[in-house]
């Protein structure tokens, strides 16, 4: 058998990680469908603590206010099958999934601080390693390849230019001030978002998503990835 490139853990962890509105979920998706692993959202963790400190009312620029609020939550990180048999990430909040609600201009504007908050972080990436435990994943956010699986060799930074990752959102018709959210992603002290050393950089500002992940790919094969299906 030939040797765990991700010796750590029995399963494979690919790292996807870069600004907002990058490509990165397109992207990931079409990845874990080809390769037969499972898609992990980790920036939906950091939105669904953020609509529930929302809901409280709390101050989400009290970062004391949010820890202690979001200690007391109930979070459940898990997978399970959707309509279409795939195996899908899913996040409840004290029972409740936030559907629709995680991606609401409110959450936009105020996912950024919760996130930014140390201990917020240290909570959720426990709960995106504990993935890498029972999966074959493909997970996306921030700091992925920095801080959640740094001995991972397959790391990838998706950008794209600002007037194209904004032009992308408008396409969505969703409100979200990307700018600001890079801003502060980039700037906070824990963790922000950075391109790890050996993680390999993809621009898509021009570049069609089918040639995204074909280029992707064939770096995962050459860095020695081992596919879980024989999808195509
Ligand atoms: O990927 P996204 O735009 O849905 O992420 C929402 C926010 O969550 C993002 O602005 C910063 C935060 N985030 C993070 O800090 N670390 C991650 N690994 C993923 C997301």
């Amino acid at each position: 058998m030939s040797e765990n490139p991700c010796p750590s853990s029995a399963f494979q962890a690919i790292a996807i990680d870069g600004p907002a509105a990058s490509g990165k979920s397109t992207v990931s998706r079409e990845l874990a469908r080809k390769l037969g692993f499972i898609y992990v959202n980790s920036g939906e963790m950091y939105r669904a603590v953020t609509w529930a400190v929302l809901k409280a009312n709390i101050d989400t620029s009290d970062a004391d206010a949010v820890w202690s609020f979001v200690q007391a939550l109930t979070i459940d990180c898990a997978l399970t099958q959707n309509a279409a048999g795939e195996r899908i990430s899913t996040v409840r909040i004290n029972g409740e999934d936030p559907g629709e609600e995680l991606r609401s201009p409110e959450v936009n504007a105020n996912v950024s601080p919760v996130a930014s908050v140390p201990a917020v972080r240290e909570l959720l990436v426990a709960r995106q390693r504990d993935y890498s435990q029972i999966a074959d994943i493909i997970m996306e956010g921030r700091d992925i390849g920095s801080v959640v699986f740094p001995d991972t060799p397959f790391k990838f930074f998706v950008t794209a230019s600002e007037q194209v990752r904004e032009a992308r959102r408008r396409a969505e018709g969703h409100s979200d001030p990307i700018a600001a959210r890079d801003k502060q992603d980039s700037t906070r002290k824990a963790s922000p978002l950075v391109v790890a050393d050996d993680a390999v950089m993809v621009d898509t500002s021009t570049m069609p998503i089918v040639e995204v992940v074909q280029l992707i790919e064939s770096q995962l094969m050459e860095k020695g990835l081992k596919k879980r299906c024989g999808c195509d």
